[in-house]
Protein backbone atom coordinates (compact mmCIF):
# COMPACT_ATOMS: atom_id res chain seq x y z
CA UNK A 1 0.00 0.00 0.00
CA UNK A 2 1.51 3.52 -0.74
CA UNK A 3 1.11 5.14 2.24
CA UNK A 4 2.97 7.53 1.80
CA UNK A 5 1.36 8.97 -1.19
CA UNK A 6 -2.13 9.14 0.65
CA UNK A 7 -2.04 7.78 3.87
CA UNK A 8 -5.80 9.02 4.41
CA UNK A 9 -6.13 5.30 2.46
CA UNK A 10 -5.04 4.03 5.68
CA UNK A 11 -8.18 4.26 7.21
CA UNK A 12 -11.86 3.70 6.78
CA UNK A 13 -14.94 4.52 8.61
CA UNK A 14 -14.83 1.18 10.70
CA UNK A 15 -11.66 -0.12 10.36
CA UNK A 16 -7.75 0.77 9.86
CA UNK A 17 -4.83 -0.34 8.19
CA UNK A 18 -2.06 -1.98 10.19
CA UNK A 19 0.59 -0.05 8.79
CA UNK A 20 -0.50 3.08 10.69
CA UNK A 21 1.10 1.29 14.02
CA UNK A 22 4.64 -0.22 12.16
CA UNK A 23 5.79 1.74 9.05
CA UNK A 24 8.38 4.24 10.03
CA UNK A 25 7.17 6.62 7.09
CA UNK A 26 3.61 6.99 8.58
CA UNK A 27 5.48 7.89 11.80
CA UNK A 28 7.46 10.63 9.89
CA UNK A 29 4.74 11.96 8.83
CA UNK A 30 2.61 12.18 11.80
CA UNK A 31 5.35 14.42 13.34
CA UNK A 32 4.53 16.87 10.08
CA UNK A 33 1.46 17.13 9.94
CA UNK A 34 -0.24 16.07 13.61
CA UNK A 35 2.52 17.33 15.43
CA UNK A 36 3.51 19.92 13.59
CA UNK A 37 0.00 21.68 13.82
CA UNK A 38 -1.60 20.24 16.59
CA UNK A 39 -1.33 22.21 19.72
CA UNK A 40 0.54 20.08 22.31
CA UNK A 41 0.60 20.07 25.88
CA UNK A 42 4.06 21.17 26.74
CA UNK A 43 3.67 21.76 30.59
CA UNK A 44 1.55 23.58 33.94
CA UNK A 45 3.12 27.20 34.82
CA UNK A 46 3.54 26.05 38.58
CA UNK A 47 6.21 24.05 37.63
CA UNK A 48 8.15 26.88 36.17
CA UNK A 49 7.14 29.82 38.51
CA UNK A 50 10.58 32.01 38.67
CA UNK A 51 12.54 33.75 36.13
CA UNK A 52 14.47 31.27 34.93
CA UNK A 53 12.53 28.05 35.78
CA UNK A 54 12.61 25.61 32.85
CA UNK A 55 11.27 22.12 31.95
CA UNK A 56 11.98 20.31 29.16
CA UNK A 57 9.18 18.91 26.77
CA UNK A 58 8.34 17.58 23.83
CA UNK A 59 6.27 18.00 20.43
CA UNK A 60 6.19 15.14 18.50
CA UNK A 61 9.90 14.93 17.74
CA UNK A 62 10.91 18.41 18.96
CA UNK A 63 12.56 18.68 21.91
CA UNK A 64 11.47 21.96 23.50
CA UNK A 65 12.39 24.11 26.37
CA UNK A 66 9.11 25.67 28.61
CA UNK A 67 11.26 28.86 30.28
CA UNK A 68 9.68 31.57 32.66
CA UNK A 69 11.19 35.37 31.65
CA UNK A 70 11.88 37.74 33.81
CA UNK A 71 9.08 39.18 33.09
CA UNK A 72 7.16 36.81 33.74
CA UNK A 73 5.99 35.80 30.04
CA UNK A 74 6.02 32.02 29.19
CA UNK A 75 8.09 31.12 26.44
CA UNK A 76 8.33 27.64 24.98
CA UNK A 77 11.89 27.58 22.75
CA UNK A 78 13.89 24.66 20.85
CA UNK A 79 16.49 23.22 22.64
CA UNK A 80 19.20 23.98 20.09
CA UNK A 81 21.76 26.14 19.95
CA UNK A 82 22.21 28.72 16.54
CA UNK A 83 26.25 28.28 16.71
CA UNK A 84 26.53 24.30 15.80
CA UNK A 85 22.96 22.86 17.15
CA UNK A 86 23.88 21.33 20.19
CA UNK A 87 21.27 20.92 22.50
CA UNK A 88 21.61 23.42 24.90
CA UNK A 89 19.61 22.04 28.23
CA UNK A 90 19.97 18.66 29.58
CA UNK A 91 16.79 16.10 30.76
CA UNK A 92 14.54 17.43 33.07
CA UNK A 93 13.77 20.94 35.11
CA UNK A 94 15.37 23.56 37.11
CA UNK A 95 16.43 27.43 37.08
CA UNK A 96 19.21 28.60 33.78
CA UNK A 97 19.11 31.94 35.76
CA UNK A 98 19.22 34.95 34.12
CA UNK A 99 19.90 33.68 30.84
CA UNK A 100 20.70 30.38 29.06
CA UNK A 101 24.11 29.56 28.02
CA UNK A 102 25.25 26.52 25.45
CA UNK A 103 27.60 23.92 27.41
CA UNK A 104 29.91 23.81 23.93
CA UNK A 105 31.01 27.52 22.86
CA UNK A 106 28.86 29.82 25.56
CA UNK A 107 27.02 31.08 23.31
CA UNK A 108 24.09 33.05 25.80
CA UNK A 109 20.17 34.08 24.95
CA UNK A 110 17.46 35.75 26.64
CA UNK A 111 15.13 33.90 28.97
CA UNK A 112 12.66 34.37 25.40
CA UNK A 113 15.86 32.65 22.69
CA UNK A 114 16.99 36.78 21.57
CA UNK A 115 20.96 36.45 21.18
CA UNK A 116 23.04 38.17 23.99
CA UNK A 117 26.41 37.62 23.48
CA UNK A 118 29.50 35.45 22.29
CA UNK A 119 32.74 35.31 24.03
CA UNK A 120 35.51 36.60 21.65
CA UNK A 121 32.89 38.84 19.69
CA UNK A 122 35.82 40.12 17.84
CA UNK A 123 36.51 36.48 15.71
CA UNK A 124 33.43 37.39 14.16
CA UNK A 125 33.36 40.90 12.70
CA UNK A 126 33.57 41.22 9.51
CA UNK A 127 31.50 38.32 8.73
CA UNK A 128 27.72 37.91 8.36
CA UNK A 129 27.49 37.06 11.98
CA UNK A 130 24.38 39.43 13.21
CA UNK A 131 23.50 39.10 16.93
CA UNK A 132 19.72 41.13 15.99
CA UNK A 133 19.33 38.59 12.96
CA UNK A 134 16.81 35.31 14.26
CA UNK A 135 19.16 33.11 12.92
CA UNK A 136 21.39 33.56 15.81
CA UNK A 137 18.75 33.40 18.40
CA UNK A 138 17.18 30.59 19.96
CA UNK A 139 13.91 29.95 17.59
CA UNK A 140 10.55 29.72 19.51
CA UNK A 141 8.24 27.29 19.05
CA UNK A 142 5.46 29.49 16.55
CA UNK A 143 2.42 29.74 19.14
CA UNK A 144 2.37 29.22 22.62
CA UNK A 145 -1.27 29.31 24.98
CA UNK A 146 -2.37 28.27 27.78
CA UNK A 147 -5.78 27.75 29.72
CA UNK A 148 -5.73 27.57 33.46
CA UNK A 149 -2.43 27.10 33.64
CA UNK A 150 -2.02 24.29 31.31
CA UNK A 151 1.10 25.31 28.76
CA UNK A 152 0.05 24.52 24.77
CA UNK A 153 2.32 25.21 22.14
CA UNK A 154 1.66 24.99 18.41
CA UNK A 155 4.34 24.60 15.91
CA UNK A 156 2.43 26.20 13.07
CA UNK A 157 1.86 29.60 12.92
CA UNK A 158 -1.81 29.35 11.51
CA UNK A 159 -4.42 27.47 11.93
CA UNK A 160 -7.38 27.10 14.51
CA UNK A 161 -6.61 28.98 18.14
CA UNK A 162 -6.25 26.66 20.93
CA UNK A 163 -9.81 26.72 22.50
CA UNK A 164 -11.20 26.29 19.11
CA UNK A 165 -8.43 23.01 18.85
CA UNK A 166 -9.86 21.83 21.75
CA UNK A 167 -13.46 22.08 21.34
CA UNK A 168 -15.45 20.32 24.30
CA UNK A 169 -12.63 18.68 25.95
CA UNK A 170 -11.48 21.89 27.28
CA UNK A 171 -14.24 22.01 30.00
CA UNK A 172 -12.38 18.65 31.75
CA UNK A 173 -9.48 21.18 32.44
CA UNK A 174 -11.87 23.82 33.77
CA UNK A 175 -13.45 20.80 35.84
CA UNK A 176 -10.09 19.67 37.22
CA UNK A 177 -9.38 23.40 38.19
CA UNK A 178 -12.94 23.86 39.19
CA UNK A 179 -12.19 20.79 42.07
CA UNK A 180 -9.66 23.00 43.70
CA UNK A 181 -11.76 25.50 46.30
CA UNK A 182 -9.35 28.76 44.79
CA UNK A 183 -10.22 27.23 41.20
CA UNK A 184 -6.64 26.44 40.68
CA UNK A 185 -4.02 23.42 40.42
CA UNK A 186 -0.41 22.87 40.48
CA UNK A 187 1.92 20.14 39.84
CA UNK A 188 2.99 17.86 43.21
CA UNK A 189 4.27 14.65 44.25
CA UNK A 190 6.72 14.28 41.55
CA UNK A 191 5.54 11.81 38.49
CA UNK A 192 6.51 8.84 36.51
CA UNK A 193 8.04 8.07 33.33
CA UNK A 194 7.56 4.94 31.61
CA UNK A 195 8.81 3.72 28.53
CA UNK A 196 6.37 1.99 25.58
CA UNK A 197 7.69 -0.42 23.09
CA UNK A 198 4.73 0.23 21.14
CA UNK A 199 3.11 3.06 18.91
CA UNK A 200 1.62 6.44 20.43
CA UNK A 201 -1.56 5.49 19.25
CA UNK A 202 -2.51 1.84 20.76
CA UNK A 203 -2.51 4.19 24.67
CA UNK A 204 -5.35 6.88 23.04
CA UNK A 205 -7.23 3.31 22.21
CA UNK A 206 -7.23 1.50 25.21
CA UNK A 207 -7.70 4.44 27.66
CA UNK A 208 -11.49 4.94 26.27
CA UNK A 209 -11.64 1.24 25.57
CA UNK A 210 -14.11 -0.80 27.65
CA UNK A 211 -14.37 -3.84 26.16
CA UNK A 212 -10.76 -5.14 27.93
CA UNK A 213 -10.71 -4.30 31.11
CA UNK A 214 -12.80 -7.39 32.03
CA UNK A 215 -10.47 -9.59 30.09
CA UNK A 216 -7.22 -7.67 30.32
CA UNK A 217 -7.17 -6.90 34.10
CA UNK A 218 -8.84 -10.77 34.85
CA UNK A 219 -5.45 -11.29 37.51
CA UNK A 220 -5.53 -7.80 39.37
CA UNK A 221 -9.33 -7.74 39.72
CA UNK A 222 -10.21 -11.21 40.65
CA UNK A 223 -7.40 -11.44 43.40
CA UNK A 224 -8.68 -8.22 44.65
CA UNK A 225 -11.83 -9.71 44.71
CA UNK A 226 -10.53 -12.26 46.48
CA UNK A 227 -8.53 -10.52 49.15
CA UNK A 228 -11.54 -8.03 49.68
CA UNK A 229 -13.50 -11.15 50.31
CA UNK A 230 -10.86 -12.52 52.81
CA UNK A 231 -10.93 -9.20 55.13
CA UNK A 232 -14.67 -8.44 54.72
CA UNK A 233 -13.98 -5.16 53.01
CA UNK A 234 -13.17 -3.25 49.96
CA UNK A 235 -10.02 -0.68 50.77
CA UNK A 236 -9.47 2.25 47.47
CA UNK A 237 -6.23 0.13 47.40
CA UNK A 238 -8.38 -3.13 46.36
CA UNK A 239 -11.22 -0.75 44.79
CA UNK A 240 -9.20 0.38 41.76
CA UNK A 241 -8.42 -3.01 40.44
CA UNK A 242 -12.07 -4.99 41.60
CA UNK A 243 -13.68 -2.18 40.07
CA UNK A 244 -12.66 -3.40 36.41
CA UNK A 245 -13.79 -6.69 36.86
CA UNK A 246 -17.74 -5.36 36.84
CA UNK A 247 -19.64 -6.72 34.57
CA UNK A 248 -19.93 -5.88 30.08
CA UNK A 249 -23.62 -4.44 31.45
CA UNK A 250 -21.92 -2.14 33.49
CA UNK A 251 -19.45 -0.19 31.08
CA UNK A 252 -22.54 -0.47 28.40
CA UNK A 253 -23.51 2.26 30.89
CA UNK A 254 -21.09 4.60 30.16
CA UNK A 255 -21.11 7.84 27.65
CA UNK A 256 -18.72 8.07 25.20
CA UNK A 257 -18.13 11.94 23.47
CA UNK A 258 -16.17 12.54 20.77
CA UNK A 259 -15.31 16.01 19.90
CA UNK A 260 -13.32 16.58 16.99
CA UNK A 261 -9.14 16.61 16.31
CA UNK A 262 -8.97 13.10 18.20
CA UNK A 263 -10.29 14.45 21.71
CA UNK A 264 -12.93 12.65 23.48
CA UNK A 265 -14.22 12.22 26.97
CA UNK A 266 -15.16 9.05 28.71
CA UNK A 267 -17.60 9.29 31.54
CA UNK A 268 -16.81 7.84 35.43
CA UNK A 269 -15.99 4.16 35.33
CA UNK A 270 -16.50 3.47 39.39
CA UNK A 271 -20.41 5.13 38.96
CA UNK A 272 -22.56 3.28 41.83
CA UNK A 273 -19.13 1.76 43.44
CA UNK A 274 -19.44 4.14 46.06
CA UNK A 275 -15.66 6.69 46.31
CA UNK A 276 -18.17 9.68 46.29
CA UNK A 277 -19.52 8.43 49.84
CA UNK A 278 -16.24 7.75 51.36
CA UNK A 279 -14.64 10.69 54.35
CA UNK A 280 -11.87 12.25 51.60
CA UNK A 281 -14.90 12.73 49.11
CA UNK A 282 -17.02 14.34 51.78
CA UNK A 283 -14.25 16.72 53.17
CA UNK A 284 -13.51 17.70 49.57
CA UNK A 285 -17.17 18.51 48.96
CA UNK A 286 -17.45 20.71 52.21
CA UNK A 287 -14.04 22.58 51.21
CA UNK A 288 -15.91 23.36 48.31
CA UNK A 289 -19.27 23.96 49.71
CA UNK A 290 -17.23 26.55 51.94
CA UNK A 291 -16.44 28.47 48.33
CA UNK A 292 -19.23 27.91 46.33
CA UNK A 293 -22.35 27.00 48.36
CA UNK A 294 -23.69 23.36 48.37
CA UNK A 295 -25.35 23.46 44.69
CA UNK A 296 -22.19 24.52 42.50
CA UNK A 297 -20.18 21.88 44.95
CA UNK A 298 -22.10 18.96 44.17
CA UNK A 299 -22.22 20.13 39.96
CA UNK A 300 -18.51 20.31 40.26
CA UNK A 301 -18.06 17.01 42.06
CA UNK A 302 -20.81 15.62 39.65
CA UNK A 303 -19.25 15.93 36.36
CA UNK A 304 -16.77 13.00 37.38
CA UNK A 305 -15.52 12.21 34.01
CA UNK A 306 -12.53 9.32 33.82
CA UNK A 307 -10.78 10.01 31.22
CA UNK A 308 -10.44 12.59 29.15
CA UNK A 309 -8.30 12.51 25.80
CA UNK A 310 -6.44 15.92 24.47
CA UNK A 311 -5.17 14.08 21.35
CA UNK A 312 -1.41 14.46 21.01
CA UNK A 313 -1.11 15.41 24.60
CA UNK A 314 -2.62 12.63 26.63
CA UNK A 315 -5.52 11.53 28.76
CA UNK A 316 -6.03 13.56 31.40
CA UNK A 317 -8.05 12.08 34.51
CA UNK A 318 -9.90 14.85 36.28
CA UNK A 319 -11.40 12.88 39.30
CA UNK A 320 -7.91 11.34 40.47
CA UNK A 321 -6.03 14.75 39.56
CA UNK A 322 -3.66 13.21 37.29
CA UNK A 323 -2.35 13.78 33.56
CA UNK A 324 -1.00 10.62 31.56
CA UNK A 325 1.13 12.70 29.08
CA UNK A 326 2.13 11.13 25.97
CA UNK A 327 5.43 11.87 24.39
CA UNK A 328 5.65 9.31 20.35
CA UNK A 329 9.86 8.88 20.14
CA UNK A 330 10.02 6.79 17.42
CA UNK A 331 7.10 4.36 15.67
CA UNK A 332 7.69 1.51 17.83
CA UNK A 333 8.67 3.65 20.59
CA UNK A 334 7.17 6.11 23.19
CA UNK A 335 7.57 8.01 26.62
CA UNK A 336 4.24 8.10 28.96
CA UNK A 337 4.82 10.70 31.75
CA UNK A 338 2.51 10.61 34.64
CA UNK A 339 2.21 13.95 36.08
CA UNK A 340 -0.03 14.57 39.47
CA UNK A 341 -1.51 17.72 40.70
CA UNK A 342 -2.51 19.05 44.34
CA UNK A 343 -5.86 21.41 44.27
CA UNK A 344 -4.91 24.23 46.00
CA UNK A 345 -7.15 24.74 49.28
CA UNK A 346 -8.66 21.23 49.11
CA UNK A 347 -8.08 19.17 52.00
CA UNK A 348 -4.66 17.45 51.99
CA UNK A 349 -6.79 14.10 52.26
CA UNK A 350 -7.96 14.48 48.17
CA UNK A 351 -3.87 14.75 47.31
CA UNK A 352 -3.02 11.50 49.18
CA UNK A 353 -5.92 9.63 47.38
CA UNK A 354 -4.84 11.05 44.12
CA UNK A 355 -1.46 9.87 45.05
CA UNK A 356 -2.63 6.01 45.77
CA UNK A 357 -4.75 5.94 42.90
CA UNK A 358 -1.53 7.03 40.75
CA UNK A 359 0.93 3.92 42.96
CA UNK A 360 -1.59 1.82 42.35
CA UNK A 361 -3.42 2.20 38.64
CA UNK A 362 -0.59 3.86 37.01
CA UNK A 363 3.27 3.40 38.56
CA UNK A 364 5.77 0.93 36.82
CA UNK A 365 5.35 -0.80 39.66
CA UNK A 366 1.13 -1.29 39.49
CA UNK A 367 -0.56 -4.34 39.11
CA UNK A 368 -2.98 -2.64 36.41
CA UNK A 369 -0.03 -0.41 33.94
CA UNK A 370 1.35 -3.19 32.81
CA UNK A 371 -1.60 -5.15 31.43
CA UNK A 372 -1.88 -2.76 29.39
CA UNK A 373 1.75 -2.02 28.57
CA UNK A 374 2.13 -5.65 27.50
CA UNK A 375 -0.94 -5.50 24.82
CA UNK A 376 0.60 -2.58 23.63
CA UNK A 377 3.38 -4.58 23.27
CA UNK A 378 1.43 -7.64 21.32
CA UNK A 379 0.11 -4.83 19.17
CA UNK A 380 2.97 -3.69 18.01
CA UNK A 381 4.19 -7.23 17.38
CA UNK A 382 1.08 -8.75 15.88
CA UNK A 383 0.31 -5.91 13.36
CA UNK A 384 4.05 -6.63 11.89
CA UNK A 385 2.84 -9.93 10.89
CA UNK A 386 1.09 -10.96 7.48
CA UNK A 387 -1.78 -11.81 8.95
CA UNK A 388 -3.60 -9.86 7.87
CA UNK A 389 -3.97 -5.90 6.83
CA UNK A 390 -7.22 -4.38 8.78
CA UNK A 391 -8.61 -3.52 11.97
CA UNK A 392 -11.38 -4.22 13.03
CA UNK A 393 -13.40 -0.57 14.51
CA UNK A 394 -16.96 -1.77 14.32
CA UNK A 395 -18.14 -2.65 17.41
CA UNK A 396 -21.67 -0.16 17.42
CA UNK A 397 -20.30 1.56 14.28
CA UNK A 398 -23.79 3.33 12.91
CA UNK A 399 -25.24 4.02 16.08
CA UNK A 400 -23.60 7.19 17.19
CA UNK A 401 -26.08 10.32 18.30
CA UNK A 402 -25.18 13.83 16.11
CA UNK A 403 -25.18 16.82 17.82
CA UNK A 404 -24.12 20.34 17.66
CA UNK A 405 -20.50 20.08 19.17
CA UNK A 406 -19.71 16.57 19.28
CA UNK A 407 -20.61 12.94 18.46
CA UNK A 408 -21.88 10.46 21.39
CA UNK A 409 -22.40 6.87 22.16
CA UNK A 410 -24.67 5.89 24.92
CA UNK A 411 -22.89 2.88 24.66
CA UNK A 412 -19.86 2.32 26.85
CA UNK A 413 -18.47 -0.38 24.87
CA UNK A 414 -18.54 1.65 21.24
CA UNK A 415 -15.37 1.87 19.14
CA UNK A 416 -16.36 5.27 18.50
CA UNK A 417 -13.99 7.32 20.36
CA UNK A 418 -11.60 4.91 18.41
CA UNK A 419 -12.90 5.56 14.73
CA UNK A 420 -13.31 9.51 15.53
CA UNK A 421 -9.54 9.41 15.83
CA UNK A 422 -8.73 8.08 13.22
CA UNK A 423 -10.70 10.53 11.36
CA UNK A 424 -9.25 13.35 12.68
CA UNK A 425 -6.13 11.59 11.82
CA UNK A 426 -7.08 10.74 8.39
CA UNK A 427 -7.59 14.62 8.05
CA UNK A 428 -4.72 15.64 9.10
CA UNK A 429 -2.63 13.72 7.52
CA UNK A 430 -4.25 14.52 4.03
CA UNK A 431 -3.20 17.84 5.17
CA UNK A 432 -7.13 18.77 6.03
CA UNK A 433 -7.11 20.14 9.27
CA UNK A 434 -10.73 21.67 8.79
CA UNK A 435 -12.14 18.19 8.57
CA UNK A 436 -9.92 17.16 11.86
CA UNK A 437 -11.94 19.69 14.12
CA UNK A 438 -15.23 20.36 14.75
CA UNK A 439 -18.69 20.13 12.65
CA UNK A 440 -18.24 16.31 13.06
CA UNK A 441 -18.94 15.42 8.96
CA UNK A 442 -20.82 11.97 9.09
CA UNK A 443 -18.62 9.40 8.52
FE1 LIG B 1 -6.43 -1.37 30.81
Amino acid sequence: MPAIEDPGRLVRPDSVHRSVYTDPSVFKLEMERIYGQAWIYVGHESEIRGAGDYRLSRIGDQDVILVRAADHQVHVLYNRCPHRGIEILGEGKGCVGRTIRCPYHGWTFRLDGTHVGTPLRDGLAGTAFDPAHPDFSMRRVARIDSHRGFVFASQADHGPDLRSFLGGVITSIDNLCDRSPEGEVEVAGGGYRVMHDSNWKFFYENVIDMMHPFVTHQSIWSAARKKSREIGNLPMELQIGEGLGAPYQTWEQLELRAYGNGHGILGNIFLGVGLDLDPVSKAHFESLAKVHGAERAAQILGLARHNTILYGSGALQTTFQLFRILRPLAVDRTLQEVQLFRLKGAPDSVFRRALLFANVAFSPASTIMPDDMELYRRGQAGNRLQGGDWISLHRNHGSDVDLNDSRLSKNGTSELLIREQYRAWQALMRGNAANAGQGLPAC
